[in-house]
């Protein structure tokens, strides 16, 4: 298994990559790319841990080495956000580098499963799709956009408010990633009831989880430890699907006939990517409601990520 991390020196990147050092199955080779000179350092800093998964770093001119032969690429390349800044405002700045990166994919290892985690991701997911499109390498079976941290911090909030012990808590989310476009399917959640009240004040806290972390850090950028946990359990779900293992997680993933062109749903990974899009099952009238005020706003994003590359 190899598994390649572009953005690697960056905050999400270093924790992500130092669980994938320690939680990659035995054999397995993680590559990390990135512009920032210091990718070799962090290469050889997790190098020194003792687990069977060789670690190589890779510069500016060397994405295509970076990239050959992998099987797994993760995207957290690019910039984060400040105090004051929408998702949307990264737009500018992030999609010439994902486009950049996804044509790299497209030279060295078009077959690879390709995890998008940089934002705004309701737009760089479609402008991956459109690169490989361009190139004629598409398989929407391989392209998701990461949704994971959505759902480890509805799991971490319904636990803190439920009093309940939080390995025991799944938790639906369901759309896209930014604001109102998350959407925590609440009704879902097993052994757990909530009141009116609680649905109408969690829910905005879960679409709202990364303006919380961005004003805590003042400046200092957005989620980069959650995040490489939420990536890193994502990842370990590809690697389970390749191996031949049934698993079903969520992602934004493109959708035929579906609520928009990509939507976050279950689905059913396997050997080559998304087996099956899985349905998210009946929703709540708070739900069905939120659903349908935010798709507006979906399908804006997924348009301009389309139309940055028309
Ligand atoms: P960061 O600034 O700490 O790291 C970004 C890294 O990307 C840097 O090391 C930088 O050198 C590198 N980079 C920039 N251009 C590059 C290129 N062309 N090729 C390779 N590497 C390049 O930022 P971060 O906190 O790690 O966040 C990264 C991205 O992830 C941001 O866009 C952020 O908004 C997004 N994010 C997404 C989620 C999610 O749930 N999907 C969660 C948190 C952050
Ligand atoms: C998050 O949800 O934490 C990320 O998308 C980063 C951000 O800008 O909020």
């Amino acid at each position: 298994m190899k598994v390649a991390v572009l953005g690697a020196a960056g905050g999400i990147g270093q924790a992500l990559s130092l669980l994938l050092k320690t939680g990659l199955p035995a054999g397995s080779e993680l590559s990390l790319y990135d512009v920032a000179p210091v990718v070799p350092g962090v290469a050889v800093d997790l190098s020194h841990i003792p687990t069977d998964v060789k670690v190589a770093g890779f510069g500016a001119d060397e994405l295509n080495k970076a990239l050959e032969g992998s099987d797994i690429v993760l995207i957290p390349a690019g910039m984060p956000r400040k105090p004051g800044m929408d998702r949307a405002d990264l737009f500018n700045v992030n999609a010439g580098i994902i486009k950049t990166l996804a044509e790299g994919i497209v030279a060295s290892c078009p077959k690879a499963l390709v995890g998008i985690i940089t934002n705004p991701v309701n737009g760089t997911v479609p402008i991956v799709a459109e690169v490989f499109k361009k190139a004629g390498t598409y398989d929407a079976k391989r392209v998701f956009g990461i949704t994971t941290l959505d759902v480890i911090r509805s799991e971490a909030f319904v636990a803190e408010l439920k009093g309940v012990d939080v390995a025991t808590v799944k938790v639906p989310v369901i759309g896209g990633h930014s604001g109102t476009t998350i959407l925590p399917l609440l009704s879902q959640v097993e052994g757990v009831s909530f009141t009116d009240e609680e649905v109408a004040a969690l829910t905005p806290r879960i679409q709202n989880a990364g303006t919380e972390v961005v004003n805590a850090k003042a400046g200092g950028g957005s989620a980069t430890l959650s995040m490489g946990a939420a990536a890193a359990r994502f990842c370990m779900s590809l690697v389970k699907g390749l191996q031949g293992e049934e698993v079903v997680d969520y992602a934004y993933v493109a959708v035929e006939n579906g609520d928009a062109e990509y939507f976050a749903h279950p689905v059913r990974l396997g050997k080559n990517g998304v087996e099956e899009i899985l349905s998210y099952g009946e929703l709540s009238a708070f739900e069905t409601k939120a659903k349908n005020d935010m798709l507006e706003t979906l399908k804006k994003d997924i348009k301009e990520g389309v139309d940055f590359m028309a």
